[in-house]
Protein backbone atom coordinates (compact mmCIF):
# COMPACT_ATOMS: atom_id res chain seq x y z
CA UNK A 1 0.00 0.00 0.00
CA UNK A 2 1.30 3.74 -0.89
CA UNK A 3 0.39 6.15 1.19
CA UNK A 4 0.45 9.99 0.40
CA UNK A 5 -0.58 13.31 0.81
CA UNK A 6 -2.49 15.97 -1.18
CA UNK A 7 -3.80 19.76 -0.78
CA UNK A 8 -6.13 21.75 -2.95
CA UNK A 9 -10.08 21.47 -3.37
CA UNK A 10 -11.37 18.18 -3.58
CA UNK A 11 -12.95 19.29 -6.67
CA UNK A 12 -10.00 18.56 -8.40
CA UNK A 13 -8.70 15.59 -7.12
CA UNK A 14 -8.28 13.07 -9.25
CA UNK A 15 -9.14 9.99 -7.85
CA UNK A 16 -10.89 6.02 -8.29
CA UNK A 17 -13.01 7.10 -5.17
CA UNK A 18 -13.06 10.23 -2.78
CA UNK A 19 -14.22 9.88 1.27
CA UNK A 20 -15.91 12.34 2.28
CA UNK A 21 -18.11 13.13 5.77
CA UNK A 22 -21.90 13.41 6.21
CA UNK A 23 -23.03 14.50 10.11
CA UNK A 24 -25.66 13.52 11.25
CA UNK A 25 -27.90 16.83 11.25
CA UNK A 26 -27.23 16.63 7.46
CA UNK A 27 -24.80 18.81 7.18
CA UNK A 28 -21.91 17.69 4.74
CA UNK A 29 -18.60 18.35 5.41
CA UNK A 30 -16.25 20.79 4.07
CA UNK A 31 -14.83 18.36 1.75
CA UNK A 32 -18.02 17.12 0.41
CA UNK A 33 -19.42 20.57 0.27
CA UNK A 34 -16.81 21.14 -2.59
CA UNK A 35 -17.06 18.23 -4.37
CA UNK A 36 -21.21 18.33 -4.56
CA UNK A 37 -20.33 21.70 -6.37
CA UNK A 38 -18.64 19.62 -9.33
CA UNK A 39 -21.23 16.91 -8.66
CA UNK A 40 -23.99 18.89 -9.45
CA UNK A 41 -25.81 18.97 -5.70
CA UNK A 42 -26.26 15.08 -5.95
CA UNK A 43 -25.05 14.32 -2.22
CA UNK A 44 -27.01 17.28 -1.24
CA UNK A 45 -30.33 16.05 -3.11
CA UNK A 46 -30.05 12.37 -1.42
CA UNK A 47 -29.18 13.59 1.82
CA UNK A 48 -33.02 16.10 1.70
CA UNK A 49 -34.65 12.91 0.36
CA UNK A 50 -33.33 10.96 3.56
CA UNK A 51 -31.44 8.51 1.32
CA UNK A 52 -27.94 9.77 3.74
CA UNK A 53 -28.36 10.21 7.42
CA UNK A 54 -24.62 10.05 8.37
CA UNK A 55 -25.11 8.45 11.30
CA UNK A 56 -21.56 6.85 12.91
CA UNK A 57 -20.72 3.90 10.96
CA UNK A 58 -22.88 3.67 8.09
CA UNK A 59 -21.56 4.22 4.50
CA UNK A 60 -22.75 4.66 1.18
CA UNK A 61 -20.81 3.93 -2.17
CA UNK A 62 -21.88 6.38 -4.83
CA UNK A 63 -21.01 5.98 -8.12
CA UNK A 64 -20.63 9.40 -10.08
CA UNK A 65 -19.76 10.73 -13.27
CA UNK A 66 -19.00 13.98 -14.77
CA UNK A 67 -17.10 15.09 -11.39
CA UNK A 68 -13.11 14.19 -10.54
CA UNK A 69 -13.61 10.77 -9.12
CA UNK A 70 -16.00 7.73 -10.38
CA UNK A 71 -17.25 7.10 -6.73
CA UNK A 72 -17.87 8.75 -4.34
CA UNK A 73 -18.16 7.01 -0.34
CA UNK A 74 -20.18 8.86 1.69
CA UNK A 75 -19.25 8.31 5.91
CA UNK A 76 -21.68 8.52 8.64
CA UNK A 77 -19.54 10.68 11.19
CA UNK A 78 -22.28 11.36 13.66
CA UNK A 79 -23.04 14.41 15.92
CA UNK A 80 -20.60 17.40 14.71
CA UNK A 81 -19.43 18.37 18.48
CA UNK A 82 -17.35 16.30 20.17
CA UNK A 83 -15.70 15.01 16.64
CA UNK A 84 -12.56 13.36 17.82
CA UNK A 85 -9.69 11.41 17.01
CA UNK A 86 -12.07 8.60 18.63
CA UNK A 87 -14.22 8.82 16.01
CA UNK A 88 -12.20 9.87 13.25
CA UNK A 89 -10.57 6.54 13.79
CA UNK A 90 -13.66 5.02 14.02
CA UNK A 91 -14.96 6.79 10.85
CA UNK A 92 -11.96 5.47 8.91
CA UNK A 93 -11.97 1.85 10.13
CA UNK A 94 -15.66 2.01 8.70
CA UNK A 95 -14.47 4.10 5.18
CA UNK A 96 -11.32 1.28 4.66
CA UNK A 97 -13.60 -1.81 5.27
CA UNK A 98 -16.31 -0.62 3.18
CA UNK A 99 -13.68 0.40 0.84
CA UNK A 100 -11.80 -3.00 1.02
CA UNK A 101 -14.99 -4.91 -0.50
CA UNK A 102 -15.03 -2.07 -3.63
CA UNK A 103 -13.24 -2.58 -6.38
CA UNK A 104 -11.40 0.97 -6.42
CA UNK A 105 -7.42 0.81 -6.83
CA UNK A 106 -6.98 4.16 -5.31
CA UNK A 107 -8.59 6.69 -2.95
CA UNK A 108 -8.71 9.69 -1.26
CA UNK A 109 -9.92 10.85 2.06
CA UNK A 110 -10.85 13.87 2.65
CA UNK A 111 -12.20 13.31 6.46
CA UNK A 112 -8.58 14.61 7.49
CA UNK A 113 -10.18 17.93 6.57
CA UNK A 114 -12.78 17.47 9.09
CA UNK A 115 -12.41 19.90 12.26
CA UNK A 116 -10.84 17.14 14.62
CA UNK A 117 -10.37 18.03 18.32
CA UNK A 118 -6.97 18.20 19.48
CA UNK A 119 -4.92 16.80 16.50
CA UNK A 120 -2.77 17.57 13.57
CA UNK A 121 -1.95 16.91 10.14
CA UNK A 122 0.51 14.30 11.57
CA UNK A 123 -1.64 12.40 13.69
CA UNK A 124 -4.60 12.66 10.78
CA UNK A 125 -1.86 11.41 8.29
CA UNK A 126 -1.07 8.76 11.34
CA UNK A 127 -4.15 7.48 12.35
CA UNK A 128 -4.86 7.11 9.01
CA UNK A 129 -2.57 4.97 7.49
CA UNK A 130 -2.80 2.72 10.41
CA UNK A 131 -6.28 2.48 10.54
CA UNK A 132 -6.83 2.15 6.96
CA UNK A 133 -3.70 -0.66 7.58
CA UNK A 134 -5.51 -2.05 10.23
CA UNK A 135 -9.10 -3.09 8.04
CA UNK A 136 -7.16 -4.21 4.98
CA UNK A 137 -5.94 -6.97 7.28
CA UNK A 138 -6.51 -10.41 6.79
CA UNK A 139 -5.92 -13.66 9.01
CA UNK A 140 -3.64 -15.64 7.48
CA UNK A 141 -6.38 -18.77 6.10
CA UNK A 142 -5.29 -22.32 6.67
CA UNK A 143 -8.52 -23.34 4.87
CA UNK A 144 -8.67 -26.11 2.36
CA UNK A 145 -10.57 -23.91 0.41
CA UNK A 146 -12.69 -20.75 -0.20
CA UNK A 147 -9.43 -18.28 0.07
CA UNK A 148 -10.55 -14.48 0.81
CA UNK A 149 -10.33 -11.97 -1.73
CA UNK A 150 -7.48 -9.65 -1.58
CA UNK A 151 -9.08 -5.89 -1.85
CA UNK A 152 -7.98 -3.94 -4.66
CA UNK A 153 -6.91 -1.06 -3.02
CA UNK A 154 -3.33 0.04 -3.96
CA UNK A 155 -2.99 3.70 -3.21
CA UNK A 156 -3.93 5.75 -0.57
CA UNK A 157 -4.37 9.53 0.07
CA UNK A 158 -5.15 11.61 2.80
CA UNK A 159 -6.46 15.55 2.00
CA UNK A 160 -5.16 18.53 3.87
CA UNK A 161 -6.56 21.53 3.89
CA UNK A 162 -3.33 24.01 3.28
CA UNK A 163 -0.48 22.86 1.25
CA UNK A 164 2.65 23.31 3.83
CA UNK A 165 0.62 20.65 5.67
CA UNK A 166 1.59 18.08 3.51
CA UNK A 167 5.29 16.87 4.66
CA UNK A 168 3.49 16.86 8.16
CA UNK A 169 0.80 14.73 6.91
CA UNK A 170 3.54 12.51 5.28
CA UNK A 171 5.58 11.98 7.84
CA UNK A 172 2.40 10.61 10.21
CA UNK A 173 1.56 8.43 7.25
CA UNK A 174 5.07 6.87 6.87
CA UNK A 175 4.78 6.30 11.11
CA UNK A 176 1.38 4.78 10.62
CA UNK A 177 2.14 2.50 7.94
CA UNK A 178 5.01 1.56 10.19
CA UNK A 179 2.87 0.78 13.00
CA UNK A 180 0.07 -0.82 10.57
CA UNK A 181 2.82 -3.55 9.31
CA UNK A 182 4.22 -4.21 13.16
CA UNK A 183 0.45 -4.73 14.30
CA UNK A 184 -0.01 -6.99 10.97
CA UNK A 185 2.60 -9.27 12.53
CA UNK A 186 1.38 -9.01 15.75
CA UNK A 187 -1.84 -10.15 14.74
CA UNK A 188 -0.56 -13.00 12.30
CA UNK A 189 1.66 -14.57 15.10
CA UNK A 190 -1.32 -14.56 17.83
CA UNK A 191 -4.19 -15.63 15.27
CA UNK A 192 -1.97 -18.56 14.52
CA UNK A 193 -2.67 -21.64 16.65
CA UNK A 194 -0.64 -22.69 19.24
CA UNK A 195 0.25 -26.10 17.41
CA UNK A 196 1.62 -23.86 14.93
CA UNK A 197 3.00 -21.20 16.90
CA UNK A 198 5.57 -22.56 19.22
CA UNK A 199 7.85 -21.56 21.24
CA UNK A 200 10.31 -22.78 18.57
CA UNK A 201 8.34 -21.38 16.10
CA UNK A 202 8.54 -17.95 17.95
CA UNK A 203 12.31 -18.22 17.83
CA UNK A 204 12.60 -18.84 14.24
CA UNK A 205 10.01 -15.85 13.94
CA UNK A 206 12.54 -13.64 15.47
CA UNK A 207 15.38 -14.38 13.22
CA UNK A 208 12.81 -14.18 10.32
CA UNK A 209 12.54 -10.54 11.26
CA UNK A 210 16.43 -9.87 12.00
CA UNK A 211 17.10 -11.11 8.63
CA UNK A 212 14.52 -8.21 7.16
CA UNK A 213 16.21 -5.59 8.83
CA UNK A 214 19.92 -4.35 9.16
CA UNK A 215 18.95 -2.56 12.49
CA UNK A 216 17.73 -5.85 14.26
CA UNK A 217 19.58 -8.94 15.62
CA UNK A 218 17.76 -12.31 17.19
CA UNK A 219 18.99 -14.55 20.08
CA UNK A 220 17.19 -17.57 20.87
CA UNK A 221 18.29 -19.05 23.97
CA UNK A 222 17.01 -23.44 24.91
CA UNK A 223 16.59 -24.68 27.65
CA UNK A 224 19.83 -25.40 28.61
CA UNK A 225 21.12 -22.31 28.73
CA UNK A 226 18.45 -21.32 30.85
CA UNK A 227 19.41 -23.86 33.51
CA UNK A 228 22.76 -21.93 33.13
CA UNK A 229 21.10 -18.72 33.64
CA UNK A 230 19.42 -20.50 36.98
CA UNK A 231 15.59 -19.34 35.65
CA UNK A 232 14.12 -21.70 37.42
CA UNK A 233 11.00 -19.80 37.79
CA UNK A 234 10.32 -19.75 34.11
CA UNK A 235 11.41 -23.49 33.71
CA UNK A 236 8.91 -24.96 36.55
CA UNK A 237 5.68 -23.34 34.20
CA UNK A 238 7.47 -25.42 31.00
CA UNK A 239 7.82 -28.54 32.93
CA UNK A 240 4.46 -30.38 31.63
CA UNK A 241 5.10 -30.05 28.47
CA UNK A 242 6.87 -31.79 25.74
CA UNK A 243 7.67 -28.16 23.76
CA UNK A 244 10.96 -26.92 24.65
CA UNK A 245 10.81 -23.47 25.77
CA UNK A 246 13.17 -20.30 24.34
CA UNK A 247 14.16 -16.85 25.45
CA UNK A 248 14.48 -14.64 22.55
CA UNK A 249 16.34 -11.71 22.21
CA UNK A 250 15.49 -9.22 19.57
CA UNK A 251 17.89 -6.01 19.69
CA UNK A 252 16.68 -3.03 17.64
CA UNK A 253 20.00 -0.41 16.93
CA UNK A 254 18.95 2.25 15.71
CA UNK A 255 20.78 5.40 17.77
CA UNK A 256 24.67 5.00 19.54
CA UNK A 257 25.35 1.69 21.02
CA UNK A 258 26.35 3.52 24.49
CA UNK A 259 22.59 4.60 24.32
CA UNK A 260 20.48 2.95 27.37
CA UNK A 261 17.96 0.41 25.36
CA UNK A 262 14.23 0.87 26.23
CA UNK A 263 13.62 -2.88 27.64
CA UNK A 264 10.01 -4.58 26.28
CA UNK A 265 9.25 -7.94 27.90
CA UNK A 266 6.64 -9.79 26.16
CA UNK A 267 4.57 -12.85 27.85
CA UNK A 268 4.51 -15.77 25.32
CA UNK A 269 2.73 -18.43 26.69
CA UNK A 270 2.25 -20.11 23.99
CA UNK A 271 -1.11 -22.07 25.07
CA UNK A 272 -2.00 -21.51 28.55
CA UNK A 273 -4.00 -24.61 29.82
CA UNK A 274 -3.58 -23.55 33.81
CA UNK A 275 -1.06 -26.27 34.17
CA UNK A 276 -2.66 -28.61 37.09
CA UNK A 277 -4.68 -26.03 37.99
CA UNK A 278 -6.50 -26.54 34.80
CA UNK A 279 -8.62 -23.91 33.54
CA UNK A 280 -12.45 -24.76 32.40
CA UNK A 281 -12.91 -25.81 28.76
CA UNK A 282 -15.19 -22.57 27.87
CA UNK A 283 -12.88 -20.22 25.82
CA UNK A 284 -9.73 -22.23 26.66
CA UNK A 285 -8.94 -21.84 22.83
CA UNK A 286 -8.49 -18.77 23.54
CA UNK A 287 -5.41 -19.32 25.56
CA UNK A 288 -3.45 -19.61 21.72
CA UNK A 289 -3.42 -15.62 22.27
CA UNK A 290 -1.85 -16.24 25.75
CA UNK A 291 1.37 -14.98 24.06
CA UNK A 292 0.13 -11.67 22.58
CA UNK A 293 2.98 -10.06 24.95
CA UNK A 294 5.68 -11.42 22.89
CA UNK A 295 3.81 -10.76 19.58
CA UNK A 296 3.52 -7.30 20.42
CA UNK A 297 7.24 -7.15 21.32
CA UNK A 298 8.07 -8.49 17.64
CA UNK A 299 5.26 -6.04 16.51
CA UNK A 300 6.90 -3.16 18.01
CA UNK A 301 10.20 -3.54 16.67
CA UNK A 302 9.27 -4.42 13.18
CA UNK A 303 7.95 -0.96 13.73
CA UNK A 304 10.52 0.91 15.04
CA UNK A 305 12.98 -1.07 12.43
CA UNK A 306 10.28 0.18 9.48
CA UNK A 307 10.01 4.13 10.90
CA UNK A 308 13.99 3.93 11.41
CA UNK A 309 13.49 5.44 14.89
CA UNK A 310 16.47 6.65 16.56
CA UNK A 311 16.53 5.16 19.92
CA UNK A 312 17.68 1.47 20.96
CA UNK A 313 15.50 -1.32 21.69
CA UNK A 314 16.11 -4.58 23.33
CA UNK A 315 12.87 -7.00 23.08
CA UNK A 316 13.06 -9.89 26.03
CA UNK A 317 10.57 -12.54 25.29
CA UNK A 318 10.08 -15.92 27.25
CA UNK A 319 8.24 -18.75 25.52
CA UNK A 320 6.64 -21.38 26.62
CA UNK A 321 3.86 -23.73 26.79
CA UNK A 322 1.88 -24.55 30.24
CA UNK A 323 0.67 -27.71 29.99
CA UNK A 324 -0.40 -30.33 32.72
CA UNK A 325 1.58 -33.79 32.93
CA UNK A 326 3.49 -36.28 35.22
CA UNK A 327 6.35 -33.70 35.06
CA UNK A 328 4.63 -30.50 35.78
CA UNK A 329 4.76 -28.16 38.41
CA UNK A 330 2.15 -28.81 41.35
CA UNK A 331 0.20 -26.25 43.36
CA UNK A 332 2.56 -26.13 46.52
CA UNK A 333 5.90 -26.65 44.31
CA UNK A 334 8.42 -23.96 45.67
CA UNK A 335 10.71 -22.56 43.07
CA UNK A 336 14.03 -20.89 42.94
CA UNK A 337 14.18 -17.52 40.27
CA UNK A 338 17.32 -16.27 38.80
CA UNK A 339 16.98 -13.35 41.31
CA UNK A 340 17.48 -16.07 44.35
CA UNK A 341 14.07 -15.35 45.48
CA UNK A 342 11.96 -18.45 46.08
CA UNK A 343 8.05 -18.75 44.95
CA UNK A 344 5.69 -21.07 46.27
CA UNK A 345 3.37 -21.96 43.09
CA UNK A 346 -0.32 -21.67 44.80
CA UNK A 347 -1.34 -22.13 41.33
CA UNK A 348 0.08 -23.26 38.33
CA UNK A 349 -2.04 -21.06 36.56
CA UNK A 350 -0.55 -18.18 37.49
CA UNK A 351 2.25 -18.52 34.99
CA UNK A 352 2.82 -15.29 33.36
CA UNK A 353 4.57 -13.72 36.26
CA UNK A 354 6.52 -16.68 36.99
CA UNK A 355 8.10 -16.42 33.16
CA UNK A 356 8.32 -12.63 33.45
CA UNK A 357 10.14 -12.48 36.76
CA UNK A 358 12.95 -14.38 35.09
CA UNK A 359 12.92 -12.24 32.27
CA UNK A 360 12.85 -8.92 33.90
CA UNK A 361 16.19 -10.49 36.14
CA UNK A 362 17.73 -11.08 32.52
CA UNK A 363 16.39 -7.27 31.90
CA UNK A 364 19.35 -5.96 33.67
CA UNK A 365 22.40 -6.78 32.21
CA UNK A 366 20.96 -4.37 28.99
CA UNK A 367 21.22 -1.42 31.92
CA UNK A 368 17.77 -0.21 30.30
CA UNK A 369 16.36 3.64 30.25
CA UNK A 370 13.01 1.65 31.13
CA UNK A 371 11.75 -1.57 31.44
CA UNK A 372 7.94 -2.43 29.86
CA UNK A 373 6.50 -5.61 30.42
CA UNK A 374 3.31 -6.67 28.68
CA UNK A 375 1.15 -9.65 29.38
CA UNK A 376 -2.17 -11.35 29.09
CA UNK A 377 -1.64 -11.41 32.64
CA UNK A 378 -4.74 -11.44 34.61
CA UNK A 379 -8.43 -12.18 34.03
CA UNK A 380 -8.65 -9.49 36.79
CA UNK A 381 -7.75 -6.83 34.15
CA UNK A 382 -10.65 -7.82 32.16
CA UNK A 383 -13.11 -7.67 34.79
CA UNK A 384 -11.77 -4.64 35.69
CA UNK A 385 -11.25 -2.52 32.85
CA UNK A 386 -13.39 -4.66 30.20
CA UNK A 387 -12.28 -5.21 26.35
CA UNK A 388 -11.45 -0.91 26.13
CA UNK A 389 -8.52 0.10 27.98
CA UNK A 390 -5.45 -1.73 29.20
CA UNK A 391 -3.99 -1.68 32.62
CA UNK A 392 -0.59 0.07 33.63
CA UNK A 393 0.91 -0.38 36.80
CA UNK A 394 3.93 1.32 37.67
CA UNK A 395 6.90 2.02 40.39
CA UNK A 396 7.30 5.21 38.58
CA UNK A 397 4.63 7.58 38.05
CA UNK A 398 5.97 10.06 35.46
CA UNK A 399 6.67 6.79 33.13
CA UNK A 400 2.66 5.43 33.58
CA UNK A 401 1.37 8.80 32.66
CA UNK A 402 3.75 8.56 29.58
CA UNK A 403 2.30 5.08 28.79
CA UNK A 404 -1.38 6.79 29.87
CA UNK A 405 -0.27 9.60 27.34
CA UNK A 406 0.69 7.31 24.56
CA UNK A 407 -2.26 5.51 24.59
CA UNK A 408 -4.34 8.52 24.34
CA UNK A 409 -2.67 9.96 21.67
CA UNK A 410 -2.49 6.42 19.57
CA UNK A 411 -6.13 5.72 20.42
CA UNK A 412 -4.74 2.50 22.03
CA UNK A 413 -5.83 3.60 25.55
CA UNK A 414 -4.63 2.23 28.86
CA UNK A 415 -5.30 3.37 32.53
CA UNK A 416 -3.28 3.41 35.18
CA UNK A 417 -3.87 1.17 38.75
CA UNK A 418 -2.12 1.43 41.44
CA UNK A 419 0.43 -0.54 43.63
CA UNK A 420 0.89 -0.94 47.34
CA UNK A 421 2.07 -2.09 50.61
CA UNK A 422 -1.71 -3.32 51.13
CA UNK A 423 -1.16 -5.43 48.34
CA UNK A 424 1.82 -6.59 48.59
CA UNK A 425 0.83 -8.31 51.92
CA UNK A 426 -1.77 -10.73 49.90
CA UNK A 427 1.75 -12.53 48.49
CA UNK A 428 2.72 -13.21 51.42
CA UNK A 429 3.92 -17.40 51.85
CA UNK A 430 4.69 -19.70 54.60
CA UNK A 431 7.58 -21.26 53.05
CA UNK A 432 9.02 -19.74 50.49
CA UNK A 433 9.70 -15.51 50.12
CA UNK A 434 6.11 -15.36 48.15
CA UNK A 435 3.14 -16.70 46.53
CA UNK A 436 2.48 -16.39 43.28
CA UNK A 437 -0.94 -16.42 43.67
CA UNK A 438 -3.59 -15.15 46.10
CA UNK A 439 -7.23 -14.69 45.27
CA UNK A 440 -9.46 -12.89 43.19
CA UNK A 441 -9.82 -9.62 45.11
CA UNK A 442 -7.44 -7.01 42.79
CA UNK A 443 -6.19 -9.75 40.54
CA UNK A 444 -4.47 -7.33 38.26
CA UNK A 445 -2.82 -5.77 41.12
CA UNK A 446 -1.30 -8.26 42.67
CA UNK A 447 0.36 -9.75 39.92
CA UNK A 448 1.96 -6.67 39.41
CA UNK A 449 3.43 -6.02 42.94
CA UNK A 450 4.60 -9.87 42.13
CA UNK A 451 6.71 -8.25 39.32
CA UNK A 452 7.51 -5.32 41.28
CA UNK A 453 9.35 -7.47 43.44
CA UNK A 454 11.53 -8.34 40.74
CA UNK A 455 12.48 -4.80 39.61
CA UNK A 456 13.58 -2.60 41.95
CA UNK A 457 16.36 -0.36 40.98
CA UNK A 458 14.77 -0.30 37.78
CA UNK A 459 12.20 2.26 36.28
CA UNK A 460 9.42 -0.54 35.24
CA UNK A 461 5.92 -0.29 33.94
CA UNK A 462 4.02 -3.84 33.66
CA UNK A 463 0.86 -3.40 30.68
CA UNK A 464 -1.63 -5.80 31.60
CA UNK A 465 -3.33 -6.92 27.87
CA UNK A 466 -5.79 -9.51 28.88
CA UNK A 467 -8.85 -7.86 27.95
CA UNK A 468 -7.35 -5.69 24.33
CA UNK A 469 -5.44 -8.67 23.23
CA UNK A 470 -8.07 -10.15 20.85
CA UNK A 471 -11.59 -9.84 20.47
CA UNK A 472 -14.17 -12.81 21.08
CA UNK A 473 -17.33 -14.69 19.50
CA UNK A 474 -17.80 -14.15 15.95
CA UNK A 475 -15.01 -11.59 16.23
CA UNK A 476 -12.42 -14.15 17.64
CA UNK A 477 -9.29 -12.45 16.45
CA UNK A 478 -6.24 -10.43 17.69
CA UNK A 479 -6.66 -6.83 17.91
CA UNK A 480 -2.91 -5.99 17.18
CA UNK A 481 -2.96 -4.22 20.80
CA UNK A 482 -1.10 -2.25 21.88
CA UNK A 483 1.39 -2.24 19.34
CA UNK A 484 0.29 1.85 18.80
CA UNK A 485 0.45 3.22 21.86
CA UNK A 486 3.98 1.15 21.99
CA UNK A 487 5.50 2.76 19.41
CA UNK A 488 3.63 5.82 19.84
CA UNK A 489 5.60 6.12 23.27
CA UNK A 490 8.84 4.61 21.37
CA UNK A 491 8.65 7.29 19.21
CA UNK A 492 7.98 10.21 21.91
CA UNK A 493 11.17 9.46 23.56
N1 LIG B 1 -3.47 -16.01 30.74
C1 LIG B 1 -4.21 -15.89 31.93
C2 LIG B 1 -4.94 -14.56 32.06
C3 LIG B 1 -6.07 -14.30 31.09
C4 LIG B 1 -7.36 -14.60 31.45
C5 LIG B 1 -5.84 -13.72 29.87
C6 LIG B 1 -8.40 -14.34 30.59
C7 LIG B 1 -6.88 -13.45 29.00
C8 LIG B 1 -8.17 -13.76 29.37
C9 LIG B 1 -3.30 -16.02 33.13
O1 LIG B 1 -2.21 -16.86 32.98
C10 LIG B 1 -4.10 -16.59 34.25
O2 LIG B 1 -4.55 -17.69 34.13
N2 LIG B 1 -4.28 -15.82 35.30
C11 LIG B 1 -5.03 -16.25 36.43
C12 LIG B 1 -4.30 -15.81 37.68
C13 LIG B 1 -4.88 -16.36 38.96
C14 LIG B 1 -4.72 -17.85 38.99
C15 LIG B 1 -4.16 -15.71 40.11
C16 LIG B 1 -6.41 -15.60 36.36
O3 LIG B 1 -6.51 -14.44 35.93
O4 LIG B 1 -7.38 -16.27 36.66
MN1 LIG C 1 -2.71 -18.87 33.40
ZN1 LIG D 1 -1.54 -17.07 31.04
Amino acid sequence: MRFHAVSGSAARQRTDCAIVGLYESGALGSAAAQLDAALGGRLARLVKRGDLRGKAGETALLDVEGGPCRRVLVVGLGRKDGFDRRRYKKALLTAAAALAKSGARDAVSHLSQEPIEGTDAYYRGRLAAEAVGHALYRVPAIRSSRKPKEPALRSFGIAVPERDQKKDAERGLAHGRGIALGAALTRDLANLPANVCTPAYLGQQARELARGYRSVRAQVLGEPELKRLKMGSFLSVTNGTDEPARMIVLRYQGAAPRKAPVVLVGKGVTFDSGGISLKQPVGMDEMKFDMTGAASVFGAVKAAAEIGLPINIVGIVPACENMPSGHATKPGDIVRSMSGKTVEVINTDAEGRLILCDALTYARRFKPAVVVDIATLTGACVIALGAHLSAVMSNDDELAAEIEEAGRRAEDRVWHMPMGEEYHEQLKSNFADFTNSCGREGGAITAACFLAKFTEGLRWAHVDIAGTAYLTGSQKGSTGRPVPMLVDFLINR
